[in-house]
């Protein structure tokens, strides 16, 4: 297994046969090298089990990033992989709709305080591009306020002034970014526009300000715009029922993807059968909308879900996580340059802003060292119910060992000399 500066060479040797053949070398953004800068973390994985991953040069790693937030439960979890192995001889995608799409839709409105009805998608930005296109039919209205990362499509990516390439203006217009925790910010969007529909994250970093979710709720109903939380990461996380649940606010559509099929791909638009209605007219459809394999481990999740405290076990594990990394940032004097943020099972790592323009090369610094020891993160805790004690010794130490080294380069002023790669000038993310 190479070590040192040869710690990566298989997967940067992989790397320049992909990019002959594949842009950026990867499918998924978050997964690319824009992400995870080449010779500094591994690019390619071979194996993942339990909330443990194998990269191509055999390191094994603790994994927090979790598939971006699409295991929950934890990879290859028996139960999962026995009913679809079950299924596969049955058929993936047949000709006809299979009972099972009830079933699932069925479990997901029991479960959800605003789904009446559902439908499914592949991607989440195939559900989020569902709920704006039902709230511009329903509502006869083009603009939409946006607050949050809500997926690749142009009614959305429009808004990100970097990653914009491709979307007509006129399309980008249409769509108005709004800060979270700023109901005068969402007031004055929805005064300037007549809206179809408010969408938002419902919380990422920042906890939701006392009044901020309901205060939001009320605006939409003032304005006559419909309300859509963008569950993707905190449906069947949060709680049972999502953030919605958690919060105790009901919005009038909201979208799910990701732990929804520990890792299956599947997402959903859910809400109010008025609204849900309108997919009867408005097009929505996909040849693989009803493959039945992601299907099959959607049915094992939720139905776990529904009868055991696996989602609450999360929140618990990740508090679990937290409290022992804290005491780590506080043996080493760290606490004034990183402090861990958010909910229990989606905590993020914030980086002191005065820190400037030394952030960035800290940022992967601080990726490096933690890969070294063992560790795969990008900036957050994706805490799945696989992660055992074993695992969070192995994050604690990690931090344990990291954070003297970024204390050291923050001293020293001299981040970028410690990086084992040239790395380009990253992007800013748009998550
Ligand atoms: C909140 C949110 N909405 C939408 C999406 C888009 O989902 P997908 O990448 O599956 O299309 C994501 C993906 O990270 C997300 O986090």
């Amino acid at each position: 297994m190479p070590t040192g500066a040869n710690r990566y060479d298989a997967s940067l040797a992989q790397l320049k046969r992909a990019e002959a053949v594949i842009p950026l070398g990867a499918q998924t953004v978050s997964k690319s090298r824009l992400t995870l800068p080449a010779g500094i973390a591994p690019l390619y994985g071979s194996r993942a089990e339990g909330c443990r991953i194998t990269d191509l040069d055999g390191h094994e790693y603790v994994d927090l990033i979790s598939g971006l937030a699409a295991i929950n439960i934890g990879y290859g979890d028996p139960d999962i992989t026995a009913a679809v192995v079950n299924q596969v001889p049955l058929g993936v995608t047949i000709s006809l709709t299979h009972p099972i799409e009830t079933e699932v839709a069925q479990l997901i409105v029991d479960l959800v305080p605003s789904a009446e009805m559902v439908r499914f998608g592949k991607n989440g930005s195939d559900a989020t591009s569902a709920a704006i296109r039902v709230a511009r039919g329903y509502t006869g209205r083009d603009h939409v306020v946006v607050c949050g990362y809500h997926g690749w499509h142009d009614w959305y990516i429009g808004t990100s002034p970097t990653r914009n390439l491709g979307v007509p203006d006129d399309v980008a217009a249409l769509a108005h970014s709004v800060p979270f925790n700023d109901l005068a910010a969402m007031e004055a969007a929805l005064m300037a526009h007549p809206t179809a529909a408010i969408i938002m994250e419902i919380m990422t970093v920042e906890w939701p300000a006392e009044g901020y979710l309901q205060g939001v709720r009320d605006l939409a109903t003032k304005y006559g715009a419909l309300l859509v939380f963008d569950e993707m990461v905190t449906g069947f996380r949060f709680s049972n029922g999502g953030a919605q649940e958690y919060f105790g606010v009901t919005p009038d559509l909201s979208t799910f993807g990701k732990g929804m099929a520990n890792g299956y791909p599947l997402s959903a638009i859910v809400g109010k059968r008025e609204y849900m209605m309108v997919l009867e007219k408005a097009f929505f459809t996909g040849t693989f909308g009803g493959e039945l394999l992601s299907l099959t481990a959607a049915k094992v999740v939720l139905e776990r879900i529904k009868s055991t405290d696996v989602i609450s076990r999360i929140s618990a594990k990740g508090e679990k996580l937290a409290n022992l990394v804290n005491q780590v940032i506080r043996d080493a004097g760290a606490e004034h340059v990183v402090s861990l943020q958010g909910h229990p099972s989606w905590m993020f790592l914030v980086w002191n802003p005065e820190l400037g323009d030394q952030l960035a090369d800290l940022k992967i610094l601080f990726m490096q060292e933690m890969c070294r020891r063992g560790v795969l993160m990008i900036a957050t805790h994706n805490v799945m119910d696989a992660h055992d004690e074993l695992a969070m010794k192995t994050i604690a130490d990690a931090y344990a060992g990291t954070l003297p080294i970024i204390l050291e380069a923050i001293a020293a002023g001299d981040a970028r000399d410690r990086l084992d790669a040239e790395v380009p000038e990253l992007g800013p993310r748009v998550r």
